[in-house]
């Protein structure tokens, strides 16, 4: 641990295996619904899905959209929507079945429309897709009524490859698509491991720490001076490692700091949303125009 950048080295394997098999999906359903994390919805897409699924109806859930800033939640929907994207803010944890069916049967209307023309009842087929801990299986389950599915998390494309009924005419694919995650920017990648997208074992643990909490003293610097009794919240490095820890008392023998637990806690509350409500990132229009008022 020295507070410095620390390189995120961990790329999963098979993403062209796992492109080639959700391009051979694509063919088979009728709705791609993404789920990003509402926190940070740039980090937690995959760049390249936008591409992958090019033509298909796509709904795009900014999920645990309980867990991030109201304001930017409203912000980010405006940006999507304006960009041409369905984007909707869920908290799949406590999202009804019935809300969820309505928003696909919104998105997937036009093509139901035009088989009832001909006299056919469509069956609608829908497959959710996203990087891993973006709340896929969670949002599959409300959806289903019960628990079918937990994938690993390793990339892939459905393992059991079934399809489940989930209203008269709406099918789901049982287990969803995991996509890999953004990692060619290191701040992305940092990001991604806050949120648990990308595995605690491939980083260390004390540098993801000070910058998660350098990133909270910048966002809510009043939350960490609160929460974790620091009084300066423009300290940096290690230097806001020790007060967090003396604030808290989280001291081994001789007063010296207890690194592994500051660690172990600070990342615990602020996934568990102890520390309140954050977005880590504007919609790029917003970073624009703010760049240019601080020019
Ligand atoms: P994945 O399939 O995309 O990998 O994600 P999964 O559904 O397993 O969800 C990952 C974690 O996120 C789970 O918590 C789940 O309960 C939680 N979660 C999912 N959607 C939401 C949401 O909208 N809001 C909040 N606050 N949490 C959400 P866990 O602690 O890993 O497991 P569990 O003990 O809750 O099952």
């Amino acid at each position: 641990m020295n507070g410095q950048q620390t390189t995120i080295n961990w790329y999963p394997g098979h993403m062209a295996k796992t492109r080639r098999l959700l391009k051979e999906q694509l063919r088979r359903i009728d709705l791609v619904i993404e789920i990003c994390d509402a926190r940070m919805p740039l980090s937690s897409r995959n760049p390249e899905l936008d591409d992958i699924i090019y033509g298909k109806r796509h709904l795009l859930f900014m999920n645990k959209s309980d867990l991030a800033d109201p304001a930017m939640n409203s912000e980010w929907i405006r940006y999507f929507r304006e960009k041409g994207i369905s984007a909707w803010p869920t908290d799949a944890s406590k999202m009804r079945g019935k809300e969820t069916i309505g928003l696909i049967d919104r998105a997937t209307k036009e093509i139901v429309d035009k088989a009832l023309e001909k006299g056919v009842r469509k069956t609608v087929r829908a497959m959710i897709v996203g990087i891993p801990n973006v709340g896929k299986s969670t949002l599959i389950n409300r959806l289903y009524g019960r628990s079918i599915t937990k994938i690993g998390d390793r990339p892939g494309v459905t393992k059991s490859n079934q399809w489940v009924r989930v209203s008269p005419y709406l099918e789901l694919l049982d287990t969803p698509g995991l996509l890999w995650p953004k990692l060619d920017d290191q701040v992305s990648a940092r990001r991604l491991c806050y949120i648990g997208s990308v595995s605690d074992e491939v980083v260390d643990l004390g540098d993801l720490t000070i910058h998660l909490l350098e990133d909270l003293c910048g966002i809510v610097p009043e939350k960490v001076k609160e929460r974790f009794r620091v009084e300066d919240p423009s300290l940096k490095g290690v230097e806001l490692l020790d007060a967090v820890c003396a604030g808290r008392g989280w001291l081994l023998k001789g007063a010296q700091p207890d690194y592994d637990r500051c660690c172990s806690v600070v990342l615990d509350e602020f996934r568990a949303g102890k520390l309140g409500r954050i977005t880590f990132e504007k919609p790029p229009e917003t970073t624009n125009t703010e760049k240019k008022d601080n020019d």
